[in-house]
Protein backbone atom coordinates (compact mmCIF):
# COMPACT_ATOMS: atom_id res chain seq x y z
CA UNK A 1 0.00 0.00 0.00
CA UNK A 2 1.01 3.49 -0.71
CA UNK A 3 1.50 5.15 2.53
CA UNK A 4 1.44 8.54 1.46
CA UNK A 5 5.48 9.47 2.75
CA UNK A 6 8.23 10.48 0.70
CA UNK A 7 10.84 7.07 0.24
CA UNK A 8 13.44 9.48 1.39
CA UNK A 9 15.51 10.59 0.90
CA UNK A 10 14.98 12.66 -2.83
CA UNK A 11 15.68 15.76 -3.94
CA UNK A 12 13.52 18.53 -4.43
CA UNK A 13 12.27 17.68 -7.58
CA UNK A 14 11.13 14.57 -6.56
CA UNK A 15 9.59 15.43 -3.35
CA UNK A 16 7.03 17.59 -5.24
CA UNK A 17 6.55 14.97 -7.95
CA UNK A 18 5.55 12.06 -5.29
CA UNK A 19 3.67 15.10 -3.45
CA UNK A 20 1.43 16.48 -6.52
CA UNK A 21 0.74 11.91 -6.94
CA UNK A 22 0.07 11.55 -3.49
CA UNK A 23 -2.35 14.65 -3.61
CA UNK A 24 -3.62 13.65 -6.65
CA UNK A 25 -4.89 10.48 -5.46
CA UNK A 26 -6.27 11.79 -2.34
CA UNK A 27 -8.35 14.75 -3.46
CA UNK A 28 -9.48 13.42 -7.13
CA UNK A 29 -12.43 11.87 -6.13
CA UNK A 30 -13.96 13.60 -3.24
CA UNK A 31 -15.54 16.99 -3.69
CA UNK A 32 -15.46 17.99 -0.08
CA UNK A 33 -13.33 20.85 -0.04
CA UNK A 34 -12.32 20.58 3.78
CA UNK A 35 -11.10 16.79 3.22
CA UNK A 36 -9.57 17.77 0.68
CA UNK A 37 -7.57 20.58 2.78
CA UNK A 38 -7.07 18.16 5.41
CA UNK A 39 -5.18 15.38 3.68
CA UNK A 40 -2.75 17.79 1.54
CA UNK A 41 -2.12 19.51 5.46
CA UNK A 42 -0.83 16.34 6.22
CA UNK A 43 1.07 15.40 2.76
CA UNK A 44 2.64 18.77 3.04
CA UNK A 45 3.71 17.90 6.62
CA UNK A 46 4.70 14.73 6.24
CA UNK A 47 6.54 15.03 2.86
CA UNK A 48 8.55 18.87 3.17
CA UNK A 49 10.99 19.05 5.47
CA UNK A 50 11.88 21.84 8.30
CA UNK A 51 8.15 22.90 8.54
CA UNK A 52 6.81 24.61 12.31
CA UNK A 53 3.17 25.09 10.15
CA UNK A 54 1.38 24.23 6.63
CA UNK A 55 -1.96 24.75 5.84
CA UNK A 56 -4.73 26.61 4.58
CA UNK A 57 -6.01 30.04 4.56
CA UNK A 58 -9.24 30.38 2.94
CA UNK A 59 -11.18 33.24 1.03
CA UNK A 60 -14.96 33.97 3.25
CA UNK A 61 -16.35 36.51 4.22
CA UNK A 62 -15.91 38.59 7.45
CA UNK A 63 -17.97 38.02 10.67
CA UNK A 64 -21.47 39.15 10.15
CA UNK A 65 -21.19 38.87 6.56
CA UNK A 66 -18.74 41.69 5.63
CA UNK A 67 -15.94 42.27 2.99
CA UNK A 68 -14.03 38.84 2.39
CA UNK A 69 -10.92 38.02 4.63
CA UNK A 70 -8.95 35.27 5.06
CA UNK A 71 -10.18 32.89 7.34
CA UNK A 72 -8.10 29.65 9.40
CA UNK A 73 -9.06 26.22 7.51
CA UNK A 74 -6.86 22.67 7.30
CA UNK A 75 -3.58 23.05 8.64
CA UNK A 76 -0.48 21.07 10.75
CA UNK A 77 0.99 23.20 13.60
CA UNK A 78 0.40 25.75 16.43
CA UNK A 79 -2.99 26.93 16.92
CA UNK A 80 -2.66 30.15 14.05
CA UNK A 81 -4.56 33.48 14.10
CA UNK A 82 -8.28 33.03 12.20
CA UNK A 83 -8.90 35.91 10.00
CA UNK A 84 -6.65 37.67 8.15
CA UNK A 85 -7.88 40.80 6.14
CA UNK A 86 -6.70 41.04 2.33
CA UNK A 87 -3.08 43.33 2.47
CA UNK A 88 -1.84 42.21 6.19
CA UNK A 89 0.99 39.96 6.38
CA UNK A 90 2.20 37.28 4.40
CA UNK A 91 -1.16 35.83 3.65
CA UNK A 92 -3.12 38.82 2.96
CA UNK A 93 -0.43 39.68 0.71
CA UNK A 94 -0.60 36.81 -1.65
CA UNK A 95 -4.24 37.03 -1.47
CA UNK A 96 -4.66 40.90 -2.40
CA UNK A 97 -2.15 40.44 -5.06
CA UNK A 98 -2.89 37.49 -6.03
CA UNK A 99 0.54 35.68 -6.35
CA UNK A 100 3.21 34.08 -3.86
CA UNK A 101 4.97 35.68 -1.61
CA UNK A 102 8.30 33.76 -0.89
CA UNK A 103 9.72 35.47 2.65
CA UNK A 104 13.51 34.67 3.66
CA UNK A 105 13.32 36.95 6.57
CA UNK A 106 9.61 36.99 8.23
CA UNK A 107 11.01 39.50 10.50
CA UNK A 108 12.06 42.38 7.44
CA UNK A 109 8.55 41.54 5.83
CA UNK A 110 6.04 44.55 6.98
CA UNK A 111 3.06 43.57 9.04
CA UNK A 112 4.42 39.86 9.34
CA UNK A 113 1.45 38.03 11.50
CA UNK A 114 3.62 36.09 13.89
CA UNK A 115 1.64 33.07 15.19
CA UNK A 116 4.25 31.26 15.96
CA UNK A 117 7.38 32.90 17.39
CA UNK A 118 9.84 30.00 15.76
CA UNK A 119 8.59 30.98 12.48
CA UNK A 120 11.43 32.54 10.52
CA UNK A 121 11.13 32.21 7.17
CA UNK A 122 7.32 31.36 4.90
CA UNK A 123 6.12 30.65 1.78
CA UNK A 124 2.25 31.49 1.11
CA UNK A 125 1.03 30.19 -2.86
CA UNK A 126 -2.57 31.51 -3.90
CA UNK A 127 -4.95 29.15 -5.19
CA UNK A 128 -6.59 30.52 -7.78
CA UNK A 129 -10.03 29.95 -9.20
CA UNK A 130 -11.36 31.18 -12.69
CA UNK A 131 -8.71 33.91 -11.70
CA UNK A 132 -9.59 34.48 -8.41
CA UNK A 133 -8.04 33.86 -5.06
CA UNK A 134 -10.33 31.43 -3.22
CA UNK A 135 -8.14 30.16 -0.57
CA UNK A 136 -4.09 30.32 0.08
CA UNK A 137 -1.49 27.60 0.72
CA UNK A 138 0.85 28.51 3.57
CA UNK A 139 4.39 26.97 5.03
CA UNK A 140 6.26 28.42 7.69
CA UNK A 141 9.85 27.24 8.70
CA UNK A 142 11.89 28.20 11.97
CA UNK A 143 15.06 28.10 9.47
CA UNK A 144 15.74 31.19 7.91
CA UNK A 145 15.67 31.47 3.87
CA UNK A 146 14.19 27.71 3.80
CA UNK A 147 11.95 28.33 0.49
CA UNK A 148 13.47 28.34 -2.80
CA UNK A 149 12.21 29.29 -6.00
CA UNK A 150 11.65 25.26 -6.67
CA UNK A 151 9.55 25.18 -3.41
CA UNK A 152 7.58 27.89 -4.80
CA UNK A 153 7.05 25.86 -8.36
CA UNK A 154 6.22 22.70 -6.39
CA UNK A 155 3.69 24.78 -4.08
CA UNK A 156 2.45 26.25 -7.49
CA UNK A 157 1.08 23.25 -9.37
CA UNK A 158 -0.11 22.05 -5.99
CA UNK A 159 -2.57 25.03 -5.69
CA UNK A 160 -2.99 24.37 -9.50
CA UNK A 161 -4.13 20.78 -8.95
CA UNK A 162 -6.55 21.92 -5.86
CA UNK A 163 -8.56 24.65 -8.00
CA UNK A 164 -11.36 22.94 -8.23
CA UNK A 165 -11.40 21.23 -5.06
CA UNK A 166 -10.72 22.92 -2.27
N1 LIG B 1 2.58 34.54 9.19
C1 LIG B 1 1.35 34.67 8.46
C2 LIG B 1 0.16 34.40 9.33
C3 LIG B 1 -0.28 32.98 9.33
S1 LIG B 1 0.68 31.98 10.24
O1 LIG B 1 2.05 31.98 9.73
C4 LIG B 1 0.09 30.46 10.30
C5 LIG B 1 1.24 36.04 7.82
O2 LIG B 1 2.04 36.93 8.10
O3 LIG B 1 0.32 36.22 7.05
Amino acid sequence: MYDFKPAAPLDTEALYRELLAAAEALTADEPDGVANMANVAALLWEFLPDLNWAGFYRVAPAKGGGTDELVLGPFVGRPACIRIPFGRGVCGAAAQQGATQLVADVHAFPGHIACDAASASELVVPVLRDGAVVAVIDLDSPSPSRFTAEDAAGIEALAALLAERV
